[in-house]
């Protein structure tokens, strides 16, 4: 049995097969059931979502089985129930607990005591779900992944950076991140994607200038300055993160034909320009109904691991 807790829980021979899989699933909807019997999958949320709650209903019922949706806080857990105990319960009545949740410690806890497969659908640290639509997306749009440069401009120390890191180091990209001092990127993180990296032939690097980041690149990638749950935090993000905002300006220092990614929501004037968002560079509509196809595929190969 396998979880994907973070996108280095693939090995680079898995996370191309599950994005086969998911080219696959792209091309025949319904023509994939192995969930039909059919199967259950607890999907629970401890933070709001559109993207991931609907990508993953939709998909479970084209894969023949039962979506549960489950408003975490409603739920006994939010009223203190261990997240061991709630592991062992689940695990009863479903075949996968798929959890959107705050630190990564809390899914570990749900992995360690479920008897079926657990999926992060977005922790503070680690978006794998996401990550794989996005490598989907690159594949599509580009015919590649194993050398594209991807650059990410933002946070460097929230869950899509840290992610993109992982997820693109084991797809043997080069991924540079770009990020204001104090949003860097956890140590212990970028350590395993240089290690993931010096395996499948790509690359990490922090670069601080954004006109440096993205010069040359094939994909510039962004997300929004104040993830959730940092609504509150105090600290002041927009003077440091203004100049790395994607528009017009950055995106034409890019390679020519480069792509834009944005995991959405997006916040438009912000961390990216309307013109740019909804201009012919952007990808993200793609990107966002790959949720669909990459969580099928990924269910699928978890259900058969
Ligand atoms: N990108 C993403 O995970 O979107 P939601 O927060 O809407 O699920
Ligand atoms: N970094 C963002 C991603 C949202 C899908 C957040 O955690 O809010």
């Amino acid at each position: 049995m396998r979880h994907l807790l973070r996108d280095d829980d693939l090995s680079p021979a898995e996370q191309a097969e599950v994005l086969a899989l998911a080219a696959r699933m792209k091309q025949e909807p319904f023509a994939h059931r192995p969930l039909a019997g059919p199967r259950a999958v607890a999907v629970l949320f401890d933070k709001s979502s559109t993207r991931t709650r609907i990508s993953f209903e939709v998909g479970i019922a084209q894969l023949g089985g039962t979506p549960v949706i489950i408003d975490a806080k409603a739920s006994q857990l939010g009223r203190g129930e261990t997240i061991a105990d709630t592991a062992r319960v689940l695990s009863r009545y479903v075949d996968a607990i798929v959890w959107r949740t705050g630190d990564q410690s809390r899914i570990e806890e749900m992995a360690s005591a479920a008897t079926v497969p657990v999926v992060n659908a977005l922790t503070d640290q680690f978006h794998p779900c996401q990550v794989l639509a996005d490598l989907q997306t690159v594949q599509e749009r580009l015919g590649r992944l194993a050398g594209v440069t991807l650059t990410y401009l933002g946070d460097g120390a929230n869950n899509m950076a840290h992610s993109l890191l992982l997820g693109g180091a084991t797809a043997g990209m080069h991924v540079r991140v770009c990020a204001p001092q104090g949003f860097t990127p956890d140590e212990q993180v970028l350590r395993d994607a240089k290690d993931r990296a010096t395996h499948t032939g790509g690359g990490v690097e922090l670069i601080g200038d954004p006109h440096a980041a993205v010069a040359g690149a094939d994909v510039l990638v962004t997300d929004t300055w104040v993830s959730m749950g940092q609504e509150d935090d105090g600290l002041d993000r927009a003077a440091p993160f203004r100049p790395l905002q994607v528009n017009a300006e950055l995106l034409a220092r890019a390679a020519e034909g480069a792509i834009v990614l944005h995991c959405l929501p997006a916040h438009r004037g912000d961390e990216i320009t309307d013109e740019v968002l909804d201009g012919p560079h952007s990808a993200v509509w793609d990107e966002a109904e790959n949720r669909l196809h990459a969580q099928k595929a990924l269910l699928t190969w978890l259900s058969s691991t």
